[in-house]
């Protein structure tokens, strides 16, 4: 016998079966196969001719319960990476994850609570009004009864659903009745992610403290569509689900919220051109994820670039100078506020709705206008200023001067100063020589590094600012 229904319990013995079940961190299915098998095995027991004695039952040591592990609800949106679910079901469990999983109705069209299921271990949970899955976990047990709930894929509906508040599925009543942490892999066509209504989705949820893993840039299941959209990849989100469930509270930076700006903006001049610089983010995010790993609850704000999200980190994604700033104020409050993007100085003043076209008359005029220095704005606020402010300093001469100027100027605690010249191989290499200028009362003391990796100046500072914070 596979499986067990049990319909017309009275509302108490269900209630007193609900009350036992949650003593012993079990789901009611569970707990009811527990008292069949002890009811089974006692009759068994007393029944026992006494000429007979049974031979005594080797001991079998406990092995863990899977609710000794740590578990995740997998939320499973409808679209075509939900295949990839499946995939992050299996790269859960090798990670000595527990897993129960949701599958949205639409979901069901791509792929199987079957297949789900046998790879989980236990049924796919998929609906709201479903007498068994009430009566076996109930979806307030399904939203509590776990460490982490993941929503992948998650859908540019299922998205709006949850930033709205919506509870009329399993799924949505679930992420509304849970006080969990929640962790998105978002997957949707490029121009869908791109929507102003996507965008605002994902800076409500954001602030409602929702981490997001991806999308990444790739090609689409569409053919001939690329762009960013793609879900992050199973091992991706994996990886983020256990640095998430990773007790907090270890590491130098434990308990300090920071927010990181990275990468390029870009700035529109018409749909299909923009204004844009060589920045790779590679250091903003190398920052992120040693900071990450320092303990610390880290934002990523980004614009376009080709990584990957770090393990553990919030990230934003973001185009033009004016989002990243609007995302900015929207993380705050922050301890430790890094400001590493390469944010354009100057956008188009009126960008175009539709693509320039040439004409006769010669080439058009393009109007500048100064975007806004988010590090200044951030630096110079009156209330929610964070404890330590760092900008950055990428200069091509004059280095050291240059970048006290800009730290008097800005405002910041510190820069980070650092050659960007061609000739240092800076923009977009893995390498970086950086000097760090920190005020010294009134005086401003520089510290040079040595030429390290992106990734060991990301670590060097990191310890830096742990050393601070804790002075
Ligand atoms: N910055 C910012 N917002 C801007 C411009 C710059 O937050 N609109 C931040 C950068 O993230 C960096 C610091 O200011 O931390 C210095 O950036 P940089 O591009 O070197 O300086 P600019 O202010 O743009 O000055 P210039 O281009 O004249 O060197």
């Amino acid at each position: 016998m596979a499986s067990l229904t049990v319909r017309k319990l009275d509302e108490a013995l269900k209630a007193s079966l609900r009350l036992r079940a949650a003593k012993a961190g079990r789901s009611v299915e569970d707990e009811v196969r527990m008292i069949l098998r002890e009811a089974a095995e006692a009759p068994a027991k007393t029944q026992s001719s006494p000429a007979r004695s049974t031979p005594a039952q080797p001991h079998r040591p406990r092995t863990p319960s899977a609710t000794d592990l740590p578990r995740v609800t997998l939320i499973i949106g409808g679209g075509i990476a939900a295949y990839k679910a499946l995939d992050l079901i299996r790269r859960l469990k090798e990670r000595g994850i527990h897993v129960r999983s949701v599958m949205t109705r639409a979901a069901q069209q791509f792929v199987t609570p079957l297949t789900a299921g046998a790879l989980a271990d236990e049924r796919c949970y998929t609906d709201l009004f479903d007498a068994q899955s009430e009566f076996d976990a109930g979806h307030i047990r399904l939203a509590r009864d776990t460490d982490l709930i993941i929503v992948a894929p998650a859908t540019a509906d299922l998205m709006a659903k949850m930033a709205q508040g919506h509870a009329d599925d399993l799924a949505t009543a679930i992420l509304l009745a849970t006080n969990r942490p929640v962790l998105v892999a978002p997957a949707m066509n490029p121009l869908m992610w791109a929507n102003a209504a996507t965008k605002r989705n994902v800076a409500q949820l954001a602030r409602d403290g929702v981490s997001f893993i991806g999308p990444n840039s790739g090609e689409m299941a569409e053919a001939n569509e690329a762009g960013v959209g793609r879900m992050s990849e199973p091992t991706e989100i994996a990886i983020a689900a256990e640095a998430m469930l990773r007790p907090l509270h270890t590491g130098p930076l434990a308990g300090k919220k920071i927010l990181i700006t990275a990468g390029p903006t870009h700035e529109p001049i018409d749909p299909v051109r923009y204004i844009a610089n060589r920045s790779s983010g590679k250091q903003g995010y190398a920052i992120a994820a040693s900071a990450a790993d320092a303990g610390a609850d880290v934002t990523l704000i980004s614009g376009p670039v080709d990584l990957d999200d770090p393990a553990g980190v919030r990230v934003i994604r973001v185009e033009s100078a004016r989002d990243m700033l609007a995302q900015v104020e929207a993380a705050l409050p922050v301890d430790i506020a890094i400001f590493a993007a390469a944010v354009a100085d100057w956008r188009v003043a009126s960008a175009g709705e539709q693509k320039i076209k040439k004409t006769a008359s010669g080439m058009p005029p393009l109007q500048l206008v100064e975007n806004p220095d988010i590090l200044a704005t951030v630096s110079k606020r009156q209330q929610n200023r964070p404890q330590l402010v760092i900008g950055f300093a990428a200069e091509t001469q004059n280095l050291i001067d240059n970048a006290t100027s800009k730290l008097k100027r800005k405002g910041c605690d510190w820069i980070v100063a650092n050659d960007v010249s061609p000739a240092s191989g800076v923009m977009g290499g893995d390498r970086n020589t950086v000097h760090i200028l920190t005020r010294d009362k009134a005086d401003i003391a520089v510290d040079s590094w040595p030429v390290m990796t992106k990734e060991e100046v990301a670590g060097a500072l990191v310890a830096k600012i742990a050393e601070t914070m804790e002075e």
